[in-house]
């Protein structure tokens, strides 16, 4: 008998049917194949560890495009050998009777023009540049102060809505059994909904119905390519990462959670403000989710929460019906076998943040499971 039996219960999540309701967060660790950030055999072996027979692991962003790039060594999904790759990645977890989400991104103003020469300057909704003393990492894995960005052209977002298509074209080819579309944590997306970024005057700016309009012409044009059960999306309704920001962010993502509702989505899933998410965050559990709590009536399908949860966070959220899954980020990064470990009640490993972005196998894929500490110990 487990404690927590509400998190380790069964869950329709579209067209899958989970085992449980621990999901791995999608987590940048920036250790593909370069040049042409490929995934590879140690990221299949990460991803691997990480399955369980019926849980839903979602992979981390990858960019739909050159010009979406933000980060060195990040993976792609907009070339040939991207798909190969991948394909190592999803029959990993496939053998283990899990699943996998790719997730969508374009990073926006976040890129910089290091990273892709060229497709030129980093694009946005508008020509603002995070001001928050923030920094961005060159193709050289520098840290330093981010471009100011190029605004797309009206006539430019038909084509960012191409590059969502064929990447979820290419995410199919490459055997993931469904896509995520990142709409969160201040990248592209999230720079045309939240209007302390979006200064537009045409009608992708100004109220929220045409702030939200990319977005829901993304989703409806990724859900032509998969089917509305295996498409979710991702959102960060407080989150201020690079200075991102909304003036009435209640209204808006009440109003993009019933548009994603109207569209029968397989679920949404949004970010508790409690976790910076890139790291620099408290660890565990720091009270009531309010996010998930404060939106959960806007969203009338499976809703996943993410942000500082432990086991006993999650069990709760879970049980006051908050939400219906509850992702992991960093504890999934130092516990290869979290799941087995909540069903036991085990101690966790802890993260090591030194170890989290770039690198090799060090602090990616050498975290012990339970077999293995109680192997050392004895
Ligand atoms: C190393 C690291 C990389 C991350 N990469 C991504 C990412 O690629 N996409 C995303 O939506 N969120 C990303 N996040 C945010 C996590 O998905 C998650 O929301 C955050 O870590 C909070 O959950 P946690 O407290 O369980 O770690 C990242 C977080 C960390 C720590």
């Amino acid at each position: 008998m487990t404690k927590y039996s509400n998190l380790l219960s069964p869950l329709q999540v579209g067209e899958l049917q989970l085992a449980h309701r621990v999901v791995m967060a999608p987590l940048t660790r920036m250790r593909s194949t370069q040049p042409g950030d490929v995934p590879n055999a140690l990221n299949a072996e990460y991803y691997h560890q990480r399955a369980t027979r019926g849980g839903l692991l979602i992979s981390e962003a990858t960019q739909i495009s050159l010009q979406g790039k933000g980060y060195p060594a990040a993976p792609g999904i907009h070339s040939d050998a991207q798909v190969e790759g991948w394909k190592l990645v999803t029959e990993a977890v496939h053998a283990k009777g899990g699943f996998i989400f790719l997730q969508l991104w374009h990073v926006g103003r976040i890129s910089h023009s290091s990273l892709h020469p060229e497709a030129g300057l980093p694009v946005s909704s508008s020509a603002i540049a995070p001001s928050d003393g923030s920094k961005t990492f060159t193709a050289e894995f520098r840290q330093v102060p981010y471009e100011t960005p190029r605004a797309l052209e009206t006539a430019e977002l038909p084509g960012i809505v191409a590059d969502y298509v064929r990447a979820a074209e290419h995410a199919k080819a490459a055997g993931f059994d469904g896509v995520e579309i990142h709409s969160a944590n201040g990248y592209l997306l999230d720079q045309f909904l939240e209007d302390g970024v979006n200064q537009r005057t045409d009608a992708y700016g100004g109220s929220i119905e045409n702030r939200a309009r990319l977005l829901l012409e993304v989703t409806d044009a990724v859900v032509g390519v998969w089917g509305k059960g295996r498409v979710g999306v991702r959102l960060s309704p407080f989150g201020t990462f690079a200075g991102i920001s909304d003036s009435d962010p209640v209204a808006l993502f009440t109003y993009v959670l019933a548009q994603l509702s109207e569209r029968g989505v397989a679920y949404a899933h949004v970010i508790e403000p409690r976790s910076s998410g890139a790291g620099a965050g408290k660890e565990g559990y720091d009270g009531a989710p309010r996010t998930s709590h404060l939106f959960r009536k806007a969203f009338s399908g499976v809703l996943i929460s993410a942000g500082g949860y432990t086991a006993e966070g999650a069990e709760e959220t879970i049980s006051n019906h908050d939400a219906d899954a509850v992702a992991f980020g960093r504890l999934f990064i130092a516990n290869p076998d979290l799941v087995e470990r909540f069903r036991e009640d085990a101690a966790l490993n802890v993260p090591d943040r030194r170890t989290f972005y770039g690198g090799t196998a060090k602090g990616y894929t050498d975290y012990p499971t339970l077999a293995e500490v109680s192997a050392i110990a004895q």
